[in-house]
């Protein structure tokens, strides 16, 4: 393993080695729970007709497939391919079919507090409604929405009227910069965007139209035919005669009948852009059928859903994988009951989560272990103020959750009864991959333990041979997967570069992982140039590049340094051009130079990349190749003794890297 490799896996390890602590499942919640040990095993006795069975099972097909898997492609896989289907009728309509249509689908709390219930069968008039106007601007199957959006019921209804259409979506979330916006448009060749006013944010308007504005002046988006505008804070708008158009306006007006278009299981259903060890970020496309089928197997077992009688919650926004996959296609096609929630955390108190939980009766609950850390900084005696006892099945997703925030989960959030579910999965898995099932494994704190019915996951080494209970190495997938990405948008060849050359046949996921004495799977973060900051990815290669593109940088690493909250905040280290070196040698200047260049960042890729820190030196520690190696400049962000130097092409840089900053520069 690669020395930057290694320490992340190594130090993951030590801090993990102790942790015994075990929670078998109460018969209570055994004997009730929708997913038993048997299903193991009849995945194992065949794993392939397993799939096909969860897919006739789940879903409702228009015509039937014959053919379950078709890896003869690889590692282009197509599952139930000679199947037709469409997401939002499996979604919607069929509830509605089958008597279900007064069932609330959606509990929508804004931020201010504005409520809207929206039951099934007003989702499906809302859904056609939705459908027929976006046709009527011009767009049908095969033609790509970029959706820039808030969190709001519009949101969900336009996700899925794009798939009513057979029009693949592209969410860009809301955080994202007009160039980061633009640069997803003129990827995916978009034909209309679909965007609000703006939305509410910690008590505020916070304004998205004119980043989209913006976003259509710059290269490569002549494609885009139309805006679509829902009217949200009812801010001022510039606007463009002919392009834009109210979603008040025409989706009111608009037929509330529709026919589904009906898709082959392999018709793309959306691209969802997601940063890589590369500047550019990767497109990962997701078809129809398989997608649906792991999406709704997972939200069931995982969650233990019982749609008649859950209220869920699942915290993330739309614009990650967890919104796609777990607001708007899991939990709709299995007939769930859930809240969706426009705002932060603490608008406008640090209760407002447990609120909404009392409120609503929330029985299942996923979010990201950097918000439960938020929570328990905040201290416990804010959740204690709500009644939590709804509560019966708490989720955590988008990084490794240390065993004190699990702990804390456990107990305050989940009474000490409710069983966690830590789910590792990607934007490229589609679908949860590695979960415990509530009732049947005995959880521990920190491990997202065992592969899941039907999925094939390992830890391997250098050489891809699985290492041995108590050892560590790389997370691999070693059997294709119903939910897996179809490919990189108008990339092959990167797709193939990315994921299935580092050990040939199987999926590399660039994460480390290690696997306990009883053969359970810890995952120990990336062993990439990805980042992780509050679940969120970020690519080390992307902000050195908008560092770069500043007049004033030379040249720039960036590095993720441990953080108690967010998991890892965003380090950078930046060699001034030489006219501009001057400025930063007082304090004061330094101080400047790296306000400007944070705030250069946000506005480049998006607030959420702002580097936590800017740090100017003089020098970046490289090896004889010129590589940076970023494990020494982590010692300095992390504070810690600067570790072997030896490697290095100056090894006195790492000196003068100390000594500049010590003395504040
Ligand atoms: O490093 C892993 C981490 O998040 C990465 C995937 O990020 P993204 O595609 O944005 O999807 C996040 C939501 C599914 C993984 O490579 N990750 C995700 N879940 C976990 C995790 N790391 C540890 N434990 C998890 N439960």
């Amino acid at each position: 393993m690669p020395e930057n490799e290694s320490t992340t896996v190594q130090a993951g390890l030590e801090n993990l080695l102790h942790e015994t602590r075990a929670f078998p499942p109460s018969p209570e919640f055994a004997a009730q729970a929708n997913a038993q040990a048997s299903l193991y095993e009849t995945a194992a006795a065949d794993r392939v007709e397993f799939w096909a069975s969860q897919a006739r099972d789940l879903l409702t097909w228009r015509t039937p497939f014959t053919e379950t898997l078709d890896w003869s492609g690889a590692p282009v896989a197509r599952w139930f391919a000679d199947g037709t289907l469409n997401a939002a009728h499996n979604a919607v309509d069929r509830h509605v079919e089958n008597g279900l249509g007064d069932r609330v689908a959606l509990h929508f709390e804004g931020e201010g507090g504005d409520t809207r219930t929206v039951t099934y069968a007003e989702l499906q008039a809302e859904v056609s409604r939705a459908a027929n106007a976006i046709a009527a601007l011009g767009v049908g199957k095969g033609d790509r929405v970029v959706i820039y959006l808030p969190m709001l019921v519009e949101s969900v209804v336009a996700m899925l009227a794009c798939a009513r259409l057979g029009a693949p979506h592209s969410v860009v979330f809301g955080g994202f910069s007009a160039d980061a916006l633009r640069s997803r448009i003129a990827d995916a060749e978009a034909s209309l965007v679909i965007t609000a006013d703006g939305g509410f944010r910690r008590g505020a308007a916070s304004a998205l139209k004119p980043a989209v504005d913006e976003a259509l002046k710059g290269e490569g988006t002549d494609s885009v035919g139309h805006v679509l505008v829902v009217r949200r804070t009812g801010q001022d708008v510039d606007w463009t005669e002919g392009r834009d158009v109210w979603w008040h306006e025409v989706v009111a007006a608009a037929d509330p009948v529709h026919e589904p278009e009906w898709v082959d299981a392999e018709h793309p259903l959306f691209i969802l852009y997601t940063s890589g060890t590369t500047g550019k970020p990767k497109g990962i496309l997701h078809t129809t059928g398989g997608y649906l089928t792991q999406a709704s197997f997972t939200h069931r077992s995982v969650f233990d859903l019982k749609p008649e009688t859950d209220v869920y919650w699942c915290t993330a926004d739309i614009g990650w994988i967890t919104g796609h996959s777990y607001v708007v296609y899991g939990p709709l096609v299995n007939g769930a009951t859930q809240v969706i929630y426009e705002g932060t955390p603490d608008s406008p108190h640090r209760g407002r989560w447990w609120e909404i939980v009392e409120k609503y009766k929330v029985s299942i609950l996923y979010t990201a272990p950097t918000a439960i850390r938020t929570c328990m900084k905040w201290g416990e005696d804010i959740p204690a103020g709500y009644d939590l006892s709804s509560l019966r099945v708490l989720g955590s997703v988008g990084e490794p959750i240390n065993p004190e925030a699990w702990m804390w989960y456990r107990r305050v959030i989940g009474g000490d009864k409710a069983p966690i579910v830590d789910t590792w999965w990607q934007t490229e898995t589609g679908a949860m991959m590695i979960s415990p099932l509530p009732g049947v494994t005995a959880t521990k704190p920190g491990s997202a333990q065992v592969a899941l019915p039907g999925i094939a996951a390992d830890v391997v080494d250098d050489e891809a041979h699985p290492v041995p209970d108590g050892g560590g190495g790389y997370l691999v997938l070693s059997e294709p997967w119903p939910s897996m990405l179809r490919g990189i948008w108008g990339d092959l060849q990167r797709f193939k570069d990315t994921y299935w050359s580092r050990f040939p046949g199987i999926y590399f996921a660039g994460d480390g992982a290690k696997k306990d004495e009883d053969g359970d799977i810890w995952l120990l973060g990336r062993v990439d140039d990805v980042m992780n900051v509050s679940g969120h990815r970020l690519s080390t290669t992307e902000i050195e590049s908008a560092l770069v593109s500043h007049e004033v940088v030379a040249e720039a690493a960036v590095v993720g340094a441990a953080d108690e909250t967010t998991g890892q905040a965003v380090v950078a280290f930046v060699i001034l051009r030489g006219e501009h070196a001057a400025k930063a040698e007082t304090p004061e200047g330094a101080a400047e130079i790296s306000e400007v260049l944070r705030a250069h960042v946000a506005k480049e890729i998006g607030p959420i990349a702002k580097p936590r820190r800017v740090l100017v030196v003089p020098e970046l520690p490289k090896t004889r190749s010129g590589k940076i190696m970023r494990r020494l400049l982590r010692d300095v962000a992390e504070n810690r003794t600067v570790g072997d130097a030896t490697t290095l092409a100056d090894s006195s840089v790492m000196d003068l890297i100390s000594a500049g900053l010590s003395s504040g520069t």
